[in-house]
C-alpha cells in the first residue's frame, strides 16, 4: 500500500481562509478586530523566524498584530508588567510568549500570569486542567492541528486505537486528551515503554512527537494506519553535498508511507497547522470575549 499524503500546507491554508472569513464577519457585523500579541524575549534566531512568520500571517487574515521584542536581560518584573498590560487591553484577544525564555526567567510563572482566556497557546495551568476534564478551554495549537487533520481524514475517530509516542506538556499530553475527547482508546508511549514496536503496531492512529529523527520505522506501523508525524529534526545530508542538512520527522517517511493508509510529510505536514491553529484560537478567544458564537470547525 502507498499512503495518502495528508497535505498540511494546503490544509493550513484552508484553515487560515476560514479564519479570515470569521475576521471579516466580526469586523462587518460587530465592528471588532481580533488582536494577537506576541512577546519575544532575546534574540534566539529560530524564535525570531517563528515570530516574524506569526506576525505576517496574523495580518494576512485581517487581524491586528502586535509584537513586543524585549532585550534578553529583561527582568521578570518588567515582563510580568507587560503581560498585565496586555491582559487588560481590550483590543488584544490572544497573548503568546515565545518559548524558550532566557534562563533567568521562570517560564511557568510567566505563562501562568497570562489571562487564561487570552492564552492562545493553551499552556496556562487553568487551560491544562480544563482540557484534562473535558471542559471548554484554549487548546495547544500543534495538537489541535493534528486533531483537525485526523477528523478530516477519518470523519469520526470513535473507537479507534490511538498511540501517542511522546509525553510532552506541549504535544503528547494534550494530544492524548483530545483523542480521548473524540472517543479513541489512547495509549501514551514514551522512551521507557516496554515493547514499543508492538504497542505502535496496535495503533489505528500513530502520533509521533518524541523529537528523535526517524525513530519510528515502517515495520512498526499497522497496514492502513494513519501516521501523524509531529517531529521536525534537522539531520546531516551528505548526499546533498558537504555540510548540507535536511529536515526529517520522528517517523521514517519512506518505509512508513509504504505501509500506512495516510501520513503527514515533514516538512509540509503538521508544521504549517500550528500557526493556522494559533490564528484560529485567537478568533475563538475574540468570539468568547464578546459573547458571540464560536467559529465552527476551528475548535476542539
Ligand atoms: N516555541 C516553539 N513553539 C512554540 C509555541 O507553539 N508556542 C510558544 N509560545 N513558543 C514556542
Amino acid at each position: 500500500m502507498s499512503a495518502k499524503v495528508i497535505d498540511g500546507k494546503a490544509f493550513a491554508a484552508k484553515v487560515r481562509g476560514q479564519v479570515a472569513e470569521h475576521v471579516t464577519r466580526l469586523k462587518d457585523e460587530h465592528g471588532i478586530t481580533p488582536g494577537l500579541a506576541v512577546v519575544l524575549v532575546g534574540e534566539d534566531p529560530a524564535s525570531q523566524v517563528y515570530v516574524r512568520s506569526k506576525g505576517k500571517m496574523t495580518l494576512e487574515v485581517g487581524m491586528k498584530s502586535v509584537e513586543h521584542k524585549l532585550d534578553a536581560n529583561t527582568s521578570e518584573a518588567d515582563l510580568l508588567a507587560l503581560i498585565d498590560q496586555l491582559n487588560n487591553d481590550d483590543t488584544i484577544h490572544g497573548i503568546l510568549v515565545q518559548l524558550p525564555l532566557p534562563k533567568h526567567l521562570n517560564e511557568d510563572l510567566v505563562i501562568n500570569s497570562i489571562d487564561p482566556s487570552k492564552d492562545v497557546d493553551g499552556f496556562h495551568i487553568s487551560n491544562v486542567g480544563l482540557l484534562g476534564t473535558g471542559q471548554k478551554s484554549m487548546v495547544p495549537c500543534t495538537p489541535l492541528g493534528c486533531l483537525m487533520m485526523l477528523r478530516d481524514h477519518h470523519g469520526s475517530l470513535s473507537g479507534l486505537n490511538a498511540v501517542v509516542v511522546g509525553r510532552s506538556n506541549i504535544v503528547g499530553k494534550p494530544m492524548s486528551q483530545l483523542l480521548l475527547g473524540d472517543s479513541c482508546t489512547v495509549t501514551i508511549a514514551h522512551s521507557r515503554t516496554k515493547d514499543l514496536p508492538d504497542v505502535v503496531r496496535g495503533a489505528d492512529i500513530v502520533v509521533a512527537a518524541v523529537g528523535r529523527p526517524e525513530m519510528v520505522p515502517g515495520d512498526w506501523i499497522k497496514p492502513g494506519a494513519t501516521v501523524i508525524d509531529v517531529g521536525i529534526n534537522r539531520i546531516d545530508a551528505p548526499e546533498k553535498g558537504e555540510g548540507k542538512t535536511r529536515l526529517v520527522g520522528d517517523c521514517h517517511y519512506e518505509s512508513c508511507a509504504e505501509v500506512a493508509g495516510a501520513i503527514t510529510p515533514v516538512p509540509g505536514g503538521v508544521g504549517p497547522m500550528t500557526i493556522a491553529c494559533l490564528l484560529a484560537n485567537t478568533v475563538t478567544s475574540c468570539c468568547r470575549a464578546n459573547g458571540l458564537d464560536e467559529p465552527e470547525g476551528l475548535t476542539a
